[in-house]
């Protein structure tokens, strides 16, 4: 397979006004002879010397351009032979399927990476990130990380960035713990699932609030467990009824801080049950802690971990509400007695995420920011939510607030799915409240707004369209403009 080179064929133009390098140039024109096949698999190319006289480069910018080409296997250096065109496979056309994957979580997200409407949940206020901050620390973290010596990194996260989030735990949420008991995760689910896999309680029961965060049942499932839904009420999820139905359940989910999502808060004596049913039943409480200290009314209630004195609390934490999800960073604290067996689980199989994103989050705890941005969200919230309150029928609507959100019930037989649905047309995105019941046929039917988003100016307006989408039962839920 020796062609010879015929200069004929390939035209060489160099025009050194373009802003495309020269050696660009070059690779570009002998690529596209070789492609179209007007050099062969075989042909000799000239020597870098030959080609560069003739074409008035230097040696080395041909060089570089042959090199270039090598790379993407075009040609290969033969040696004494010189630089050859290589054989080439015949490209076969790839067969794309026709069918339709669904997307994951239709029924509870409207799409991805789309722009959040009003009242939207799981987005925090955009217009508040910390953006200045965090990107002066990210570069930081990302240089210090790219000079840092090749070693493996902890699968656990980066000890100065555990070390942080123990401290900062014992101030917001009065857990005292080992930095070796956190670990870190890319939020709420995968510190849900690096629990699953460490517990590993396939085939068991396992309890769920109702209602609650309809991830945590959906979870459950696929990951082999079987929920149980347990009843919420004024005080938090009925223990009582949790030990009637299933009283050997190897754990129990729950959002004792403000729970998912009506936002009560869990009484002493609940806690004190609950705990005192895993200690007895050697059980797991799994404490979905997503709000942390981002309790709109006051200080939150301390964490369900800081009373447990049994060893039984699992405390699941995410960033996602506090900072943003873009970070993807949370994190668990696992119990004195399995903390090594979450290493090792991390170690295997769910490594820590991002090591700069890990190191620009410590300095951003370290240096203060955190508890600076906790204290400014909470007012933000607590005046959006204000003034979204002050549009909406107290008497009738208004249920209660829920954490970030506040909850406007319909009346029975309302399809709430159905407005749910409908409602970004309407540029508003609320959360139907039926899908986090057990059953939802025969849920109490409502909309969630959620408050993170709703900037003063989109008020109104955000009112109206909810007016406008529920209807005739609008005029009762949503005030007149003057209100
Ligand atoms: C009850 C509950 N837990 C956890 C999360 C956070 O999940 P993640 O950290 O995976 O974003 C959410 C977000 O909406 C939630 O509502």
């Amino acid at each position: 397979m020796n062609a010879p080179w015929d200069p004929g064929r390939v035209a060489f133009s160099i025009d050194r006004s373009q802003s495309t390098p020269i050696t660009a140039q070059i690779t570009s024109t002998l690529r596209t002879a070789i492609l179209d096949g007007r050099l062969r698999p075989g042909t000799r190319l000239p020597s870098w010397l030959d080609l560069a006289a003739q074409l008035g480069v230097s040696r080395g910018t041909v060089k570089a351009a042959y090199e270039a080409l090598t790379d993407e296997f075009l040609v290969f250096s033969a040696g004494a032979a010189g630089t050859r065109v290589a054989e080439r496979q015949a490209p076969r056309p790839v067969a794309v399927p026709t069918i339709d994957i669904p997307r994951p979580l239709q029924d509870l997200e409207r799409g991805f990476s789309l722009k959040p409407l009003p009242f939207q949940m799981g987005v925090p206020a955009q217009d508040a990130f910390p953006a200045k901050i965090w990107a002066r620390l990210r570069t930081r973290a990302c240089r210090a990380n790219a000079m840092a010596p090749l070693s493996p990194t902890d699968p656990r996260g980066e000890p100065e960035l555990r070390a942080q989030i123990a401290a900062n735990l014992a101030i917001t949420r009065g857990i005292s713990c080992h930095p070796d008991q956190v670990i870190l995760t890319s939020g709420y689910k995968n510190g849900l699932a690096l629990t699953l896999l460490a517990l590993g309680a396939h085939g068991r029961t396992a309890w769920v609030e109702d209602p609650c965060y309809p991830v945590a049942r959906q979870a459950l499932e696929i990951a082999g467990l079987k929920p149980v839904p347990v009843p919420v009420d004024a005080k938090g999820i009925r223990v009582d009824h949790g030990v009637r139905a299933a009283p050997d359940a190897a754990l129990a989910i729950v959002t004792p801080g403000q729970q998912a999502p009506t936002g009560v808060t869990l009484s002493p004596e609940r806690r004190a049950a609950l705990l005192a049913w895993a200690a007895r039943e050697e059980a797991w409480v799994i404490e979905d802690d997503y709000l942390g200290e981002l309790q709109l009314g006051g200080r939150a209630a301390p964490s369900m971990a800081a009373d447990d004195r049994s060893g039984r609390v699992i405390h699941v934490g995410t960033f996602s509400k506090t900072i943003s999800p873009t970070l993807g960073l949370g994190f668990v604290v696992a119990p004195l007695s399995l903390a090594a067996r979450f290493g090792e689980v991390a170690g295997y199989l769910n490594p820590a995420p991002n090591v700069t994103t890990q190191l620009a989050l410590a300095d951003f705890i370290g240096d203060g920011h955190f508890l600076r941005h906790l204290r400014h969200m909470k007012a933000l919230y607590r005046e959006r939510r204000d003034d979204l309150h002050a549009r909406l029928d107290k008497d009738i609507a208004v249920e209660a607030f829920a954490g970030l959100a506040v909850i406007a019930h319909l009346p029975k037989g309302t399809d709430d799915l159905a407005l749910a649905k409908r409602a970004p047309d309407l540029g508003i995105a609320p959360a139907p409240l039926s899908v986090w019941s057990a059953r939802p046929a025969d849920a109490q039917p409502g909309l969630v707004l959620c408050v993170t988003n709703l900037r003063k100016p989109l008020v109104d307006k955000a009112c109206d369209a909810l007016a406008a989408l529920i209807g005739d039962r609008g005029a009762t839920l949503v005030r007149a403009q003057a209100a």
